[in-house]
């Protein structure tokens, strides 16, 4: 179990290019979120689907991770076994920065799989109705590995056993605004958790600290502090 778990949102990848959701230039200020991001909107629409995520996807191979991927791959380095990232992004900019222990509670962009026979596979091109399944062939059941709304978020079990046995919950880059993700921070309280929020604004969310900056310089800043308090103590 890891001492720190440390959820992610879409605010940390914001210095890398890649857009958050709900901020005022925010995808889904520019897109219907029931258009391309439900199995109601996929089922009525696919090509509208695949070129919204064909377009995040061919963003995502141009973006690299930012100081705040690295400074909690650093954490990870520096704490074997003792941190995990619990990331609601479907970006693979922790794998690229080094995090290991890591859960894409939300999918991941660079997947997908055949909704006729299971077929899984990492993907980094382009999808569409017409793209026949890699391994059955079959024409329209290819789909991103991403979780839409009205899906279940994967590994919720593991995650809230991570939380409530861990010593300290920090939540980074997310707006708290959706569930069950938005709960986290009161599942830790519940269970005498220490809980954390480093974002660039205040959430309406209750931690007992909460730190406002962008990522890139609040979450380096905070992981510092955590290995210079780490080495005090082991003296
Ligand atoms: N540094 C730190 N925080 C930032 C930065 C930055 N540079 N830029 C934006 N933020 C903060 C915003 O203040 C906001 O609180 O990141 C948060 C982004 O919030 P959202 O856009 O709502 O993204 P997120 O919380 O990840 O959304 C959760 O909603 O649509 C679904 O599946 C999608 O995983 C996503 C989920």
């Amino acid at each position: 179990m890891a001492r720190i778990v440390i959820l992610t949102g879409a605010g940390i990848s914001a210095e890398s290019g890649l857009g958050t959701f709900r901020d005022e230039d925010g995808l889904w200020t520019q897109y219907d979120l029931e258009d391309v991001a439900t199995p109601e909107g996929f089922a009525r629409n696919p090509e509208l689907v695949h070129d919204f995520y064909n377009a995040r996807r061919r963003g995502l191979l141009e973006a690299r991770p930012n100081a705040a991927h690295h400074a909690l791959a650093r954490l990870e380095t520096a704490l074997p076994a003792q941190v995990l990232i619990v990331t609601q992004n479907i970006d693979d900019l922790h794998e690229q920065a080094g995090s290991e222990n890591l859960i894409h509670m939300h999918g991941e962009l660079l997947r997908a799989h055949c909704t006729e026979c299971g077929g899984s596979f990492e993907m980094r091109e382009d999808l569409s109705p017409e793209r026949p399944c890699l391994q059955c062939r079959e024409i329209g059941g290819m789909r991103p590995s991403v979780v839409w709304f009205g899906e279940m978020p994967l590994e919720m079990p593991r995650i809230w056993n991570e939380i409530r046995d861990a010593d300290l919950f920090v939540s980074i880059g997310t707006s708290g605004n959706v569930y069950p993700a938005a709960a986290f921070v009161q599942d830790a309280g519940r269970a005498g958790v220490a809980t954390l929020e480093l974002n660039l604004e205040k959430t309406s969310n209750d931690f007992d600290e909460s730190r406002q900056g962008q990522a890139s310089v609040i979450v380096p800043a905070w992981v510092d502090e955590v290995l210079r308090d780490l080495e005090g103590s082991e003296i």
